[in-house]
């Protein structure tokens, strides 16, 4: 039996959402009640023990800055760091879920590891007053999982969408309205993983670097690359054809970007698989580097993670700690 408390912090999304009309719940606002209302809806206390509620924002996920990914991030490590607090469950918009959770992997998974606590994401995809809300179900089992981490050795960051527990990192949202579309792909858990040997740091003040998603099409153009680099742009992700292929037009100009000391990582467009390394493009010769397993809104927060800790660090390259994510 655990003594302590879990720590409930509050981001909004579609959990947190109103439909004007439930019987018509695809027309809503995100972000309207608050996550001690939300807590206070499912009445958990007599089994779950207390949960304290923190609302760090109430916002539509589309809108998620790099602000408040630090403003989550350092309120995870505080609860993290706090012996009464057993685990925290986060409650989040699901359209960007998948960006916030290989953040929070990336910063924090060492250290949730280190104090066997579990970080659970969850969400829903249909609003708090939709007939048949998914929210309620997801929160309920996401602080029973953050609950019972250290029994079941279920720590790190981690996720739980329409039943299904996973790494955060494996989150990716492949569908536009069904339940399970965060989750549809994700590997079952099984325990923490991390490549590093330490977390990344957590970002402070310091301006995060600018990386921009192009996608590969046909009828692909270049001036866009070549006005993102004239900007000042410092990374490029590319969401790639098939298994990250790309039109030859762009692929041409994103060598020069690459030349140029732009940061070129090639992902895939089509949400699902791994980009692997020189296949079916030569990233060696042309210095971009795959992105594996990561969509390319993953791959564009882990890029900027590694540019920062490489720039803060100087001891270790991006295209290394890009590598370790
Ligand atoms: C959001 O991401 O905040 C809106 C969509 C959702 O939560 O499902």
């Amino acid at each position: 039996m655990n003594s302590g408390h879990l720590l409930l912090l509050g981001m909004g999304g579609t959990i947190a959402g109103l439909a004007s009309d439930p019987s018509k719940p695809m027309a809503y606002q995100a972000g309207q009640i608050s996550v001690a209302e939300l807590l206070h809806e499912i009445g958990l206390e007599s089994d779950i023990g207390h949960v304290e509620a923190m609302q760090v924002a109430n916002i539509d996920s589309r809108h998620m800055t790099e602000e408040l990914l630090i403003t989550l991030g350092w309120a995870v490590k505080a609860g993290l760091e706090d012996e009464a607090v057993i685990g925290i469950v986060i409650t989040h918009g699901t359209d960007t879920m998948e960006e916030t959770g290989v953040f929070l992997h990336a910063t924090l998974g060492k250290l949730a590891s280190h104090y066997k606590k579990a970080v659970v994401l969850t969400g829903a995809m249909l609003p708090s007053n939709a007939d048949h809300a998914d929210g309620p179900l997801n929160l309920r089992a996401a602080l029973y999982l953050a609950k019972e981490a250290k029994d079941t050795e279920q720590y790190g960051i981690l996720a739980m969408m329409a039943g299904k527990p996973c790494l955060a990192r494996d989150l990716s949202k492949q569908h536009t309205h069904a339940l399970d579309a965060l989750v549809v792909n994700a590997r079952e858990l099984d325990g923490p993983i991390h490549k590093r040997q330490a977390d990344l740091s957590l970002p402070g003040e310091a301006q995060w670097p600018w990386v921009e998603i192009l996608t590969s099409h046909g009828g692909a153009k270049g001036e866009l690359v070549d006005a993102l680099v004239a900007q000042g742009v410092e990374g490029i992700v590319i969401a790639g054809t098939g298994q990250g292929s790309v039109n030859r037009v762009l692929a041409e100009r994103l060598v020069w970007a690459a030349q140029m000391g732009v940061a070129v990582v090639r992902s895939s467009r089509t949400g699902a698989g791994a980009v692997f390394s020189e296949i079916p493009e030569p990233d060696t010769a042309w210095n971009w580097l795959s992105a594996r397993d990561l969509s390319p809104p993953k791959a564009r927060i882990a890029l900027q993670l590694a540019l920062l800790e490489a720039n803060s660090r100087k001891t270790e390259d991006w295209q290394s700690i890009f590598a370790t994510i």
